[in-house]
């Protein structure tokens, strides 16, 4: 079994990018399994003085779940032009334990505006390059006007960004099986 964790970068309980998710969880090709990350908002303000205090519980968890996942994916909404401070907040604890060194990570950035978050996307894309993160071709998709691609229930309308998805997901599964 290929296990994908998943991030969102909004906290939001009505999230359009944490419903994404959900629902790339099901879109999963044969063999891999999606499970949400629900942590990043317990994570402390990243301090370089706190960093490798193991008591911190939060931080062990973050850093536990990527160790244990085959690859990741991230779905992001913009906040002013850039990452929500929550998610570079949980991508600077990662900077010295290097969990994301090598690792295969898609990146999803989805906005109700004609942009699809294209400011956060590419800063995200930066960060990870960064962290040496893994990001393979096809894996990086921008979704525009997402908040009439979802249905209530969290449900896919629309079907080109349903096979923009499971395209995504079948490059990470790809990356997956054939390490560098
Ligand atoms: C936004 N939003 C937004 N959208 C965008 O495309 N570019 C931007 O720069 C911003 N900036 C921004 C700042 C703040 C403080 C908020 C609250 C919102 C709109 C944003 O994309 C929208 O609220 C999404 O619905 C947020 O994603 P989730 O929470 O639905 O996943």
């Amino acid at each position: 079994m290929t296990n994908i964790v998943t991030i969102s970068g909004s906290l939001r309980k009505q999230s359009w990018n944490t419903a994404l998710l959900k629902a790339c969880a099901a879109l999963a090709p044969e063999g891999m399994k999606l499970s949400l990350y629900e942590g990043i908002g317990d994570l402390p303000h990243f301090n370089p003085e706190m960093d490798g205090d193991e008591a911190v519980a939060a931080v062990v968890s973050w850093r536990e779940a990527l160790r244990a996942a085959d690859a990741v994916l991230v779905c992001t909404p913009e906040y002013a032009a850039g990452v929500p401070g929550s998610l570079k907040n949980a991508l600077d604890w990662i900077v010295s334990s290097g969990e994301f060194l090598g690792k295969p990570t898609a990146v999803i950035s989805a906005s109700p505006s004609a942009a699809g978050g294209e400011k956060a996307h590419a800063s995200l894309l930066l960060t990870l390059n960064i962290m040496s993160a893994r990001i393979p071709d096809g894996a990086s998709l921008r979704i525009p006007f997402i908040s009439k691609k979802l249905d209530a229930q969290g449900g896919l309308t629309d079907p080109d960004m349903e096979k923009d998805l499971r395209l995504l997901l079948n490059a990470l599964s790809d990356a997956v099986s054939s390490p560098q």
